[in-house]
């Protein structure tokens, strides 16, 4: 577990890009070096696999457990080339999803089993875990509407073009990691992006 590696989870289109790039500011402005990932990417590599993880020509097609193991690819790659030696280095590194998608989403989306998952987990991940890991929690019908009125969207991906009742489980899903995992908090996101700062802010008050 690395202190400065913290993380943001939730449903696509809960806002979690939008408070990481007000962490981003925060920490600057206090003078800290920042590194900025998201999940799956960040290396050519991860890339690769982000695409063909997200194509919707893939529906219907791939199984859960490559998507699964896919995930898990692209992420141990990206611990590989560029989390871990930034961990090392002191960097703080802000992450825009990492290992609790893939039990909200693979876990609790799909069904496949949490303890397999974890397993997994151990494997890519090894002791780099976030030292924190903030839950945005959003009501599924409101993250659509936030999708839909997102001008920088462009279609839905594979894992976008899922029902209303794959996200129910999925936030479900958060809410039980929540409750069950340590350094783990869940925030209320359909509040405002200023009073869902606040209550990120306050968690690194010193
Ligand atoms: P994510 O990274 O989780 O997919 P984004 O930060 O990209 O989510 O937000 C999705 C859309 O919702 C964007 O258009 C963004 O401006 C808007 N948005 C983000 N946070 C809020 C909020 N708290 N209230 C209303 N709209 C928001
Ligand atoms: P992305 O566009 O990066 O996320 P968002 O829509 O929240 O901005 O898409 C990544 C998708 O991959 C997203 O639907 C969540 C999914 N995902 C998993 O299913 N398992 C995982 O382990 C990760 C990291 C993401």
């Amino acid at each position: 577990m690395f202190k400065n590696f913290i993380c943001l989870e939730g449903i696509d289109g809960s806002g979690k890009s939008t408070q990481i790039a007000a962490l981003e500011n925060l920490f600057k402005s206090k003078g800290f070096e920042i590194l900025r990932v998201r999940e799956p990417g960040g290396t050519e590599i991860s890339e690769a696999v982000r695409q063909i993880l997200l194509d919707p020509a893939h529906k219907g097609k791939m199984s859960d457990i490559t998507e699964l193991l896919l995930y898990n690819a692209a992420r141990s790659q990206l611990l590989h080339e560029v989390i871990r030696p930034a961990l090392e280095k002191g960097v703080i590194v802000l992450a825009d999803r990492f290992a609790y998608s893939t039990l909200a989403y693979q876990g609790y989306g799909r069904g496949l089993s949490i303890d397999m998952i974890k397993n997994l987990l151990n494997i890519s991940c090894g002791d780099c875990f976030p030292g924190k890991t903030f839950i945005l929690d959003i009501p599924v019908s409101l993250s659509r509407e936030r999708q839909a009125n997102d001008g920088t969207r462009k279609g839905k991906d594979r894992i976008e073009q899922e029902k209303n009742d794959f996200f129910e489980r999925v936030r479900k899903g958060y809410q039980t990691i929540a409750r069950e995992m340590e350094n783990c908090f869940l925030l209320n996101a359909a509040a405002s992006p200023d009073d869902i700062f606040k209550l990120l802010a306050s968690h690194f008050d010193s």
